[in-house]
């Protein structure tokens, strides 16, 4: 079985952040969001992938490199523009030959260990009836904002429709697919739909039409679609909240740390408070601050006398005298600054390299 990744597109809703990098590469609890889908698909025996990528090619290829990192072999498959997901299927032809694979979405995180749910397809496909396809379900309160799938009595998928302005259930498809090769079929079959894409689920729903089986299971952990500021923020909280506290770091007397705190080597704690769950990036300098619950912070970043709670900064960022920052995306080498005589909380979505003097 092979995977293909989807790494391409363009990241509209979390600008600026995403002007200048891939949406994929965004950090949740210091780790890039694509990361956590290559190491759940070498999880589950996946080791054969194809990444589909777009405009930001180059960053998604340095961060991932030849997959070697991940016990993996990457074979990058460039899509022009970002036409749908199921022409990132249909570009990806050669590379996927007549294999099974695993379709994911590069911008979804999921609580659930995926193995469960790729031994599912095999020990399906393997049986009387092998189903052509497999989707997971996750009940949402926004539907009109997903592909959603309408099942009969019997929990049969009938009808697929992607974003529906009047959507026949709540059943949102997670952005992780199984397929066998007749979807291949199906995508050379589907026409792009209103807005101009060839949709995954329009290629789903041929095959439903065709009277080819299609799979359903419902997931029951967490899944978040990391394309905006809010879920992202919340998928920082959900992975902070399982990390591992470790100190690699130094922390001098003055500093209190409490509950869930990773430090990465290298970081310089100094008459700071930490509280968990946090993770503080190698390298990153903290003096005279207070680093509240469900705060990421990356790589060589500078906090000094600031308050921050429940934000991400990105690497090389630094926040300096600001009474109290959150609920806040920083983009990698901005710099925050002063805003001492205007004491009320910020919440900011800062792109790279920016510079912002609250003062
Ligand atoms: O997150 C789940 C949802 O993902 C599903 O419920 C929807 O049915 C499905 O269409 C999809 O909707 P989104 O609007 O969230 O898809 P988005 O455009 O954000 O693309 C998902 C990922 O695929 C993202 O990492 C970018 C990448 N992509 C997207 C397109 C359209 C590509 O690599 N190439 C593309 O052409």
């Amino acid at each position: 079985m092979k995977a293909l990744i989807l790494a391409g597109g363009a990241g509209t809703r979390l600008r600026p952040i995403t002007h200048t990098r891939a949406k994929q590469l965004v950090p949740v609890a210091n780790k890039p969001i694509l990361f956590y889908g290559i190491e759940a698909m070498v999880s589950a025996g996946i080791t054969e992938i194809g990444v589909i990528v777009g405009d930001t090619r180059e960053e998604v290829m340095a961060a991932l490199g030849d997959g070697s990192a991940f016990g993996a072999a990457i074979t990058y498959l460039p899509q022009d523009q970002p036409l749908g997901l199921a022409h990132c299927v249909l570009i990806a032809r050669d590379f996927l030959g007549d294999d099974d694979f695993v379709m994911y979405l590069g911008d979804n995180l999921l609580e659930q260990d995926l193995a469960a749910f790729v031994d599912a397809f095999r020990t399906a496909r393997a049986g009387d009836q092998p189903p052509d396809a497999q989707i997971l379900l996750k009940q949402v309160p926004d539907p009109h904002r997903f592909g959603i799938a309408e099942l009969d009595a019997s929990g049969d998928v009938v009808r697929l429709v992607e974003k529906p302005a009047d959507p026949p259930s709540d059943l949102a498809l997670v952005g992780v697919y199984l397929f066998d090769a007749g979807i291949h079929e199906a995508v050379a079959a589907i026409e792009p739909s209103p807005r101009g894409e060839l949709e995954i689920t329009d290629a789903i729903q041929w095959l439903v039409d065709q009277g080819r089986r299609v799979r359903c299971e419902l997931l029951t952990g967490w899944w978040i679609d990391t394309g905006k500021l809010t879920p992202l923020l919340e998928a920082n909280r959900l992975i902070l909240e399982r990390i591992e506290p470790t100190i690699e770091g130094t922390v001098d007397e003055a500093s209190v740390i409490d509950g869930r705190v990773h430090i990465g080597a290298g970081a310089t704690i100094t008459g700071s408070t930490i509280r968990g769950p946090v993770s503080i990036g190698p390298g990153a300098v903290i003096e005279n601050a207070f680093i509240g619950p469900f705060s990421a912070i990356g790589a060589r970043c500078r906090v000094v006398s600031s308050e921050i709670e429940h934000s991400v900064l990105m690497d090389d960022s630094s926040v300096i005298d600001v009474p109290r920052l959150e609920d806040s995306l920083i983009g990698s080498h901005a710099e925050v600054m002063r805003s001492r005589r205007k004491p009320r909380a910020l919440r900011l979505m800062v792109g790279d390299h920016c510079q912002i003097d609250a003062e």
